[in-house]
Formats: C-alpha cells, structure tokens, sequence
C-alpha cells in the first residue's frame, strides 16, 4: 500500500492551501466564492456551459508547468492536490493597475452586464499564455465553452487580438515566476496516496495506477472522478452525494499516450485536449468532431476513458472507436481483461464492467492505409453542444466494391451501435449511388430511434440515412465537386 497523506494541498494564486477536512463534493466555485469570498469567478449555469467560472489550473506535464482553463463549478476541491489554480483575482490587486487582457477587454468594449466578462478573460489570458498573438479562429476556439449574452463576440475578439498591446507577455507574473512556481509544485507532489474524511465525505487520490487498482478493488461503490464533467453535474445539478470519492484525474499511469504502427493506446485518464495531437497525427478525419467536443475548459477536463466508461448513447467517442476497432483494457486489482469497445455496451445504462473494475486505457488501431474513415456529428448548435447523434464509418474498397465497411452510431440506439443491416446490405456490392440508396431501408431494421429534446425520432433516422449518403460523395470525391461549383 502507498504511503498515505490525510491533507490536500495545493497552490491558490500565491497562496499555499493546505486542507484536512471538507465535504467531499465541494466545488472549486463553491469554495473559491464562499469559504474563500473571491468573488471574481462567477456562477452562471453551473454545469460547465458558460464559462462564467472559468480559471486557470496549472499542473505538472513532466518538466513542463501547463496552465488550462477549467470551469470551476464542476471541478471538485478534491481533484486539486498539487496543482496552480488561478483566479481572476490574480490579475491585477484592487486599485493597481488593470493587466493587460483587462485592459485591452474596456478598451475595446468587450464587456456591457459584465456577467461573463471573469471568464472571458481568464479564457483570453490562457490562450494568450500559449500564444501572445491569436488568430481569429484560436480566439473563437479559446471561446467556444464562454457564453457572453450581451455584449455580442466582435468586441471580445478585437480584444483578445489587442492583448499584446498592451504588455509584453514575458512580463507577466505567471511566466517570469514560472520556474519558481515549478519547484513548489514540486514539492508538493510527493508520491503519496490522499485519504481525508470517512463515509460519505471520504476523498481519495490514488498515488499511482496500481494504488487505484488496490483503492477500488476494495471500494467498490466510491465513485471514480476523471474530469468531472459528467459527475460535477451529478452534484451541482441533481444534488447528489455520491461519496466516497476517488480522485483518477491525476493518476500519472493513466496520462499515458504511445504511438506505434499498430495504432494508439490513450490512458484512461488522457483529456481531450492532450488525446489532440496524436489524434491529429493518426486520424486527421477525427479533427473536427474533436473540435465540437465540449468547449475549450470541457476539452481541457474531460478524458476518453470516461467517454467510454459511462455508456452514454450520446456520447461522441464510441462511435468512431468503434468504427476504427478500438479496444479497451479493464483492470480489477491484478487482473486485466481486454475487450472490444463496442462489446462493452450491453443496453442503457448497462456495460460490461464489474464493481471495482475500471477502464484503464483504450487501443486505437491504425487506419490501414487506403481505407476512409469519417465521423460527422449533429447537434443542435455547433459549439458546446451534446450530439443529437454521431454517425462514424469506415469503409475498405476493392476494384470499386465494398470489401468490408464498418458503421457506428450515437444517438440512434440505448446504447452506441453498429449498423449492421446496412453494413450487409453494402458489403460485396460496387460503391456506387444505387447501392447506397438500396442499403437506406436497412437502418429502420438496425434502429428504432427515440423522440427526445435534441431531435425526433424522424430526424434521426432521415440524418443517419443522409450521413451515409454524405460519406459516399465524400469518398468518391463528389463533395469536394459540389463544393467548388458553388462556390
Ligand atoms: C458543457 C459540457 C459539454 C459537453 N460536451 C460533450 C460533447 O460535445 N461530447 C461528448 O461526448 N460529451 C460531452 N460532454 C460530456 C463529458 O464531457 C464527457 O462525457 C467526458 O468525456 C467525461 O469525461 P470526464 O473525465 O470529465 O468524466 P467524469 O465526469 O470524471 O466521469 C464520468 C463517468 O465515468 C466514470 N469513470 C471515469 N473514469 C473512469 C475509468 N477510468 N474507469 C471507469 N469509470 C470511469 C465516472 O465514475 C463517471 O461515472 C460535455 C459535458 C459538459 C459539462
Ligand atoms: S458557471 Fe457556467 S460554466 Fe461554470
Ligand atoms: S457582458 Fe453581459 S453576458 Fe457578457
């Protein structure tokens, strides 16, 4: 057993935290607005839409010091230790002048209500940290997880274009005293399990994956919180307790990325934002739909694994793992267990894990050359939005027949499925347009889908049957045609 801790520490703008007792669920927002009365971060929607709460958690990625923007309101007090959480508060003392993203927001008018202005500038003053002079498109990408309901983005965008006009980067506090920073962070982290409180307020940090292993194993019921993107809003939504609560986030095992000819293998615990680049490598078709995951704080959060592990019908991961093959590796104590992705889906609510079993990391196979691939989600709004469903395809061609394809679908079924009528009704047969409006009827045999808030169960199926369509033109080049005669 690791050695065990029974504080929680982490760094608050310049301060040292040091915690030895607090409920379990306690949110960052909750804790920064009124246990510690900074009230820069604001409460918008509290489920990580807004962005109204938005800070900057710096952590540890080898030598490296990374400041992300989170949304305070559902990252949990408990998945903090060893990390850098800055506040607006940090940016510029009461009556000192303003910092530079402050500055360049009055200047350029980016705040009216000013509701949202907080977040907005903490998003502007991380992606001016990575890049002092943003494009339009970083900006709005930097942005897509802020709501702003009345000043309109013009303003804010010419705002975050203007920052370096007004101080030099280099300047700034987080960067000049980065290497300082670094060391106590350092310090920090000392290898130790962290185990405070008892029952229901009980929070664990594993130490290692192996500690989890042993952790879970014999608790069961606690509840693992990856990102907390989905279990934040379980407590600031549904008012939940869902004690004990064990800390995988930082869980350094699962952070593991390799890239080999063979494929991918992404650690449980892998963000969104950190799966980015080899993702980009590997499967450049995926880039956009990783794009709309979320926004910026959400893809900074939320992890694959969790994508996987929590069923969801809606969720945006399975259906292109399951189109590429994917596999995950579950783990209970000593013993590890390989199965396919799209086998770990039984029915709603329902997959193929036992207590105390965890995901532990997921195998992508490599595209082997030749084949296409893509993956087109529909959603209601195009940022920050859940799919109404997500159609992945994968197709292999032989002298102008379809040798195998494979299809996968969110949103169409309890659970992510294949559509393996259609698949029959494609393989053997020339990839042509009769073929592909023959094979149409085939998805009322492989779905029935529900009537919801995100869409009708009509829209559905006509959506899922014109993706199909959509990835025929698409492979046979007709898009790209269509596209260049209109415009
Ligand atoms: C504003 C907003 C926008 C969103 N947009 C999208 C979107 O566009 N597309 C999309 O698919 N999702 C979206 N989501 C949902 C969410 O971000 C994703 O499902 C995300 O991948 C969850 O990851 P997490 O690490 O935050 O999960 P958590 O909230 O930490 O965990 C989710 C579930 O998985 C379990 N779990 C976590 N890790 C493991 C593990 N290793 N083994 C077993 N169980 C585990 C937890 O116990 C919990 O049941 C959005 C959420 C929000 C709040
Ligand atoms: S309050 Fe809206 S994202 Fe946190
Ligand atoms: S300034 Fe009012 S919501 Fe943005």
């Amino acid at each position: 057993m690791a050695d065990v801790r029974t504080e929680l520490r982490f760094i608050l703008n310049d301060d040292d935290v040091v915690l030895t007792s607090f409920p379990a669920t306690r949110t960052l927002l909750d804790y920064l607005r009124l246990d510690r009365r900074m009230t820069g971060s604001k409460e918008g929607c509290a489920e990580g839409d807004c962005g109204a709460c938005t800070v900057l958690v710096g952590r540890l990625n080898g030598d490296e010091l990374v400041y992300e923007a989170v949304n305070a309101c559902i990252c949990f007090v408990g998945s903090l230790d060893g990390a850098h959480v800055v506040t607006v508060e940090h940016l510029s003392a009461a009556n000192s002048p303003l910092h530079p993203v402050q500055q360049a927001m009055v200047d350029n008018h980016g705040s009216q209500c000013g509701f949202c202005t907080p977040g907005i500038v903490m998003s502007l003053y991380g992606l001016w940290m990575r890049d002092a002079d943003p494009s339009v498109g970083a900006i709005e990408k930097s942005l897509q997880g802020n709501l702003c309901r009345c000043t309109g983005y013009t303003p804010i965008i010419k705002a975050g274009r203007a920052i370096s006009a007004y101080g030099a980067v280099e300047a700034d506090p987080l960067v000049l005293h980065r290497e300082a920073m670094k060391q106590r962070i350092k310090a920090l982290r000392d290898g130790q399990r962290v185990d405070i409180g008892t029952g229901k307020d009980r929070i664990i940090v594993p130490a290692s994956a192996d500690d989890l292993a042993e952790i879970y194993d014999q608790n069961p019921t606690g509840t693992l919180v990856s990102g907390a993107t989905d279990v934040g809003l379980w407590v600031t939504k549904f008012m939940r307790d869902i004690g004990p609560m064990i800390f995988i986030g930082e869980v350094p095992q699962l952070h593991r990325s390799e890239e080999t000819a063979v494929g991918l293998t992404l650690g449980a615990g892998v963000t969104y934002t950190d799966a980015a680049g080899p993702i980009g490598r590997l499967f450049p078709q995926l880039t956009e739909l990783w794009d709309r995951i979320g926004g910026a704080q959400v893809r900074n959060m939320g992890t694959i694994g969790a994508n996987i592990a929590n069923g969801s019908p809606i969720g945006d991961m399975p259906p292109p793992l399951i189109a590429l093959g994917a596999t995950i590796t579950l783990r209970k104590g000593g013993a590890r267990r390989v199965v396919k992705l799209e086998d770990y889906f039984i029915a709603y609510g329902k997959q193929d894990r036992q207590p105390g079993e965890f995901v532990e990391s997921v195998f992508i196979p490599a595209l082997p050359a030749g084949e296409h691939l893509a993956c087109y989600k529909i959603s209601k709004r195009k940022d920050e939005d859940i799919s109404s469903l997500c159609g992945a395809f994968r197709l292999k061609l032989e002298a102008g027949a379809v040798a195998d394809i494979t299809i996968a679908y969110g949103g169409m079924a309890a659970t992510p499925k294949r559509a393996k009528a259609v698949e029959m009704a494609l393989i053997g047969k020339p990839w042509s347009v009769a073929t592909v409006e023959a094979a149409l009827p085939a998805y009322a045999e492989d779905y029935q889908p529900l009537t919801d808030m995100r869409a009708s169960a009509e829209y559905r199926l006509l959506a899922a049957q014109n993706l199909l369509r959509r990835f025929f033109l698409e492979t046979t080049g007709e898009s790209e045609r269509l596209v260049r005669e209109v415009a």
